[in-house]
């Protein structure tokens, strides 16, 4: 789902994007990105080329949204958890594209050794390979994964034999709207990238979280509402306000942020047990 995030990036101005980069790893990929001539200095050319060019780029961009709506509709049951074939596959191969909004998303929950932590649909893994990079201080001293798909269980199975931190991880297969080995008020933070759509009835998954939650702990969901069809049964929650909105209704405050973040511009929705 980042890829029209990428392709936004790329014609947007150059060094406009908000956030810093959180590795060496990011910082290389980030300067790669900055030291790449813009589009536009390739032009010559009066206003009207610019205009033209502009143009071109909304309709370019137009075009490919309504594809990758196209792509996601068609497989929306594997991008609520892939489960295997060519299609499954596919929506796994989709899914390493939110690789950079998960590791800002980490970066933003300013994770410390006293929290019990949880991300819901963890699938790739990718937030643990950024908490594997922190300081021991910023580890959780609890880290529960929430993964119903047997695919994405495996992989981040041989994924976290190859971090280089031992983390305090357990994975857990059942669907998250019951999550006994979790007690009530225990959770100081839980996160979910590309999930809130899939959680139907809401209000129920929601009366779950608020349970485990600890007060004033926090709950981030990271959304591309932009981008996920709105045909589909699988894609049950695709507007903002009625999400935050639920969440209210179930006892969070909520605040809502828009992560710009090259290749990754999501959308953070931010609840607050009260
Ligand atoms: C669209 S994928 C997102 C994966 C990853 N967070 C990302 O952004 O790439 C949704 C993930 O949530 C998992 N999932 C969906 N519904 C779930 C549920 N009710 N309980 C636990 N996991 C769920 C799926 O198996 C899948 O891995």
């Amino acid at each position: 789902m980042a890829l029209i995030d990428s392709y936004v990036c790329e014609v947007s101005a150059k060094g406009s994007k908000s956030s810093t980069p959180t590795s060496t790893h990011e910082a290389t990929y980030m300067r790669r990105v900055s030291s790449t001539p813009h589009r536009r200095t390739r032009l010559r050319g009066g206003q009207s080329t610019r205009s033209m060019q502009r143009a071109h780029v909304i309709v370019l961009m137009f075009n490919k949204l309504k594809v990758i709506k196209w792509i996601l509709g068609n497989i929306s049951d594997q991008m609520r958890a892939p489960t295997g074939g060519v299609s499954g596959w596919l929506a796994m191969q989709i899914m390493k594209t939110n690789a950079s909004s998960t590791r800002e998303a980490i970066r933003r929950l300013e994770l410390n050794q006293n929290d019990t932590f949880v991300e819901l649909g963890t699938g790739h893994g990718e937030s643990l390979r950024r908490i594997a990079e922190m300081d021991s201080v910023s580890i959780p001293k609890r880290i529960v994964c929430v993964e119903i798909s047997t695919q994405f269980r495996n992989e981040l199975q041989k994924n976290i034999a190859e971090l280089p931190t031992k983390l305090p991880v357990e994975i857990h297969g059942e669907d998250c709207i019951k999550m006994p080995y979790l007690s009530d008020g225990t959770v100081t933070k839980l996160f979910g990238m590309n999930l809130i759509y899939f959680l139907n009835p809401l209000p129920e998954y929601l009366k779950e979280i608020k349970r485990v939650m600890k007060q004033n702990g926090s709950v981030v969901f990271g959304c591309k509402l932009g981008v996920v069809p709105s045909n589909t049964e699988e894609f049950a929650n695709i507007d903002q306000k009625d999400i935050t909105d639920a969440m209210e209704d179930a006892g969070f405050d909520v605040t809502t942020e828009k992560v710009e973040i090259y290749g990754g511009n999501y959308l953070e929705i931010k609840g607050t047990k009260r």
